[in-house]
């Protein structure tokens, strides 16, 4: 599938993105292993979120749902997993593997986790480490990538943990296998990653605690079910607050958006830029901020973008980078090498696609610059990346000529449904056959 991108169009009206996709695995996840039964709503039909629901069924938890973002997990409790009859596929998602082989690590059973092409280019040492330290013992292809067999019966020892690079994946797998380790598990980041697993633990009555930025808990304890909401991804929503922001004549209203202070780099980005956005019905849903957010065109300039906010926004750039291309000047982006490893390497696929599309950039290690201009036309390749499929689309606003966004059917892994609500919106996009 791909998707063809008229010249023009505009964003206006009102609209809701799909379910938060860090809320919708942990939801999954915390309410399979509590006692009780919890019911999220909100919950993303996206095919990331569907493997890790598909992963705890074949681990025997009865699941329903997902229904109108309605999902009802039956808690099976810590010790209550039962071991799958098959390796779990994880399909195109980091998230599913990396938290998913924390609570694996301590198990009495084996597992083998594994996933699509995409996903097992991606590292995993950086889980499979810690995790050893803590007396996991953890077999894998080439490199630490998947598929990882997970032997069972290890006894794990909390530890502490100083995480070396800014992830709250790495974070996540090393507290959730915490509640299975004897002692105190803790840890400390380089810089603030999103904290939903530590909120929602929090929000299953576990005892989370965050001192001088160490995280920490005690393994041993229960997780108590409960009913979470789950707000609009803001990572989702990055794709119309740039496309608003790049697009003459634009207005448009974002509802129900999650506003959690380590998911809204974009925001603040975005703000740096001089775009023109507004906060409004600010409130608290489940634990979590969340906000309805106007969006209306706004000339952007070019900026440095301050190294503290990289990990605050970390899936935005490939949306940010087309902000770029619009703003006046350039736009200067380092310490973000983490970018290279994810769905693809997101500095060097926008960047080619940048100057498929007459923008001048320059890639570095760990960053990019961009220089502002007219966007042209032409065909883009995605990588089979979803957030760089969706922010070549949004930069159609500002083509001169038609954009043809190639291989575009991981969309429905974050946001299913992007085509036809972008549309309504106002972007004149058709999806094609490949
Ligand atoms: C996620 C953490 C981030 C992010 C990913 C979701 C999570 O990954 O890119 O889309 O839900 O914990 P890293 O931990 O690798 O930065």
């Amino acid at each position: 599938m791909k998707f063809l991108l008229e010249p023009g169009g505009t964003l206006s009206g009102s609209l809701r993105v799909p379910g938060d996709k860090s809320m919708s695995h942990r939801s999954v996840m915390l309410g399979a292993l509590a006692t009780g039964t919890t019911r999220a709503t909100g919950f993303l039909e996206g095919e990331d979120a569907l493997a890790t629901v598909a992963a705890f069924r074949a681990m025997g938890v009865e699941i329903e749902g997902p229904e109108q973002g309605c999902l009802t997990i039956h808690g099976v409790g810590l010790q209550g997993l039962r071991a799958p009859q098959a390796p779990l596929d994880m399909g195109n998602s980091g998230t599913s593997i990396r938290l998913l082989s924390g609570i694996l690590a301590g198990q009495s059973f084996a597992t083998t986790l594994t996933g699509d092409v995409s996903l097992q280019k991606r590292p995993m040492g950086r889980v499979i480490n810690p995790l050893t330290q803590m007396g996991a013992v953890i077999h894998s292809a080439e490199e630490g990538r998947p598929p990882l067999q997970i032997e069972g019966g290890h006894k794990l020892r909390g530890i502490h943990y100083d995480l070396p690079m800014a992830s709250a994946q790495v974070k996540s797998c090393v507290l959730l296998a915490g509640l299975f380790a004897q002692g105190r598990t803790s840890v400390t980041e380089p810089a603030p990653t999103r904290d939903h697993t530590e909120r929602m633990l929090r929000g299953f009555g576990y005892n989370v605690q965050r001192e001088n930025g160490v995280i920490s808990l005690e393994g041993g304890g229960e997780l108590t079910a409960t009913d979470i909401d789950i707000p609009a991804d803001i990572s989702s929503a990055a794709f119309f607050l740039v496309g608003a922001s790049i697009c003459p004549g634009a207005d448009l209203l974002l509802q129900h958006v999650g506003m959690n202070p380590t998911r809204i780099g974009v925001l603040n980005i975005l703000g740096l830029m001089g775009a023109d956005i507004t906060v409004q019905n600010e409130r608290e849903v489940g634990g979590e901020p969340v906000a309805d957010l106007r969006v209306r065109y706004a000339p952007l300039k070019g900026i440095e973008i301050p190294e503290a906010e990289v990990p605050l926004a970390i899936d935005e750039f490939p949306a940010l980078f087309i902000a770029a291309a619009c703003a006046e000047g350039r736009t200067v982006l380092s310490g973000a090498e983490e970018l290279r490893v994810k769905e693809s390497d997101r500095i060097a696929s926008m960047a080619e696609g940048l100057t498929t599309l007459g923008i001048y950039n320059e890639v570095r290690a760990d960053g990019i610059v961009i220089e502002g201009g007219p966007i042209g036309g032409g065909a883009v390749r995605t990588f089979h990346d979803h957030r760089i499929a969706m922010s070549f689309a949004i930069a159609g606003l500002r083509a001169q000529q038609p954009i043809e966004v190639l291989d575009c059917d991981h969309v429905a892994t974050s946001f299913p449904g992007f085509a036809e609500l972008a549309r309504a919106a106002g972007l004149q996009l058709t999806v094609q056959a490949d």
